[in-house]
């Protein structure tokens, strides 16, 4: 994997933090029934914060801009982003409960997850635009989201505006419009987001829907480029000028929670130490995949240094299969 000999990207996250409430569940609860499950785990997590938290723990220059309440677990949601190494210094602290998540697990790893926005809810897209003092030519602006849509639409058009390199998981998902997509360098949805974000009526078949047939739709609406995550099947990419897909690496996953947010914290470090799209995404599956092996959201995040040795480790099994390529390719 080539890399822009010790280039530390600068990456400004705007986004949530949440304290994740975590039990542990045969199957989902039905409606009308109380569910016996594991002990409650509480963990640091929200989107924004975790890729925050990811992207300074792989080897990043990250800042945070998020809100989080007065209260214990915004404190405890400061303490674990400094943990990491995140400049906190534009968090907010305001008089509303902390933005919290109700976590169940089920015994494959999998996940269902309620948010309660609380704080995040007050990100307002003056507050943010007036925090973006990082984001300048060449950094990176990593956005979801479990704030505001109308602050993250600003805040993408802002950082484009300055140079900047803009990646959007678009999660929870909501149908974006062409005009918001038009910011969006790389956006990273799974399938069911992939489809609900191009506004294609989301059954059952959403997730047996061909994943770069959905990039190529949310091409056509606005995105530089499309990375479908697959979870365990890797990811899919599209650009103008690129098809292909990057299996994922085999691992017993005890809980996939924070995957999604590492592998975007890995591929926009990857992309801003000077690797190439397809690189990134290998070494953003590679961190994925050591995060599902752990529980929580913040303490299953990997250390670059494992995810080094992993890749090591694991180098017999790297594959890309290319489907399409230009001569060239951008990005
Ligand atoms: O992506 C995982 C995160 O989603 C959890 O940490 C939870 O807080 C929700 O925001």
């Amino acid at each position: 994997m080539e890399r822009n000999g010790g280039n530390v990207p600068d990456i400004t996250v705007v986004g949530s933090a949440n304290i994740d409430l975590v039990i542990g569940v045969e199957r989902l609860v039905r409606e009308g029934e109380t569910l016996p499950g594991g002990d409650l785990q509480l963990f640091a997590g929200g989107k924004g914060a975790n890729q925050a938290c990811a992207a300074a723990r792989l080897g990043g220059n990250v800042a945070m801009v998020a809100q989080v309440g007065r209260d214990l677990f915004g404190s405890q949601l400061i303490a674990s982003l400094k943990n990491a190494g995140v400049d906190t210094s534009r968090v907010g602290l305001v008089d509303r409960s902390s933005g919290c998540a109700s976590i169940f697990v089920f015994p494959d790893g999998r996940n269902a997850i309620v948010i309660s926005p609380g704080a995040n809810a007050t990100l307002e897209p003056t507050i943010a635009l007036s925090r973006l003092d990082c984001v300048r030519k060449g950094s990176y602006l990593l956005a979801q989201l479990e704030i505001p849509l109308e602050t993250v639409a600003q805040v993408l058009a802002e950082a484009k505006s300055r140079g900047a390199i803009t990646i959007l998981d678009p999660a929870p998902a909501w149908r974006l419009l062409p005009e918001v997509l038009r910011n969006v360098d790389i956006l990273t949805p799974n399938q069911t987001e992939a489809a609900i974000v191009a506004g294609i009526p989301c059954g059952a078949t959403c997730d047996s829907r061909d994943a770069t047939e959905l990039a190529g739709i949310l091409l056509q609406m606005g995105a530089s480029a499309v990375v479908v995550k697959m979870g365990e099947n890797g990811c899919a990419i599209r650009t103008s000028d690129l098809v292909a897909t990057v299996p994922g690496f085999r691992v017993a996953a005890v809980d996939t929670t924070a995957a999604g947010d590492v592998f975007n914290a890995a591929l926009a470090v990857a992309l801003g130490e000077g690797s190439t799209l397809l690189d990134a995404a290998v070494f953003a599956n590679a961190a994925a995949a050591i995060c599902v092996t752990r529980a929580g959201a913040q303490p299953s995040i990997p250390s670059r240094a494992e995810v080094d040795v992993f890749l090591h480790e694991h180098r017999h099994s790297i594959q890309i299969n290319l489907i399409h390529q230009e001569k060239t390719c951008s990005l």
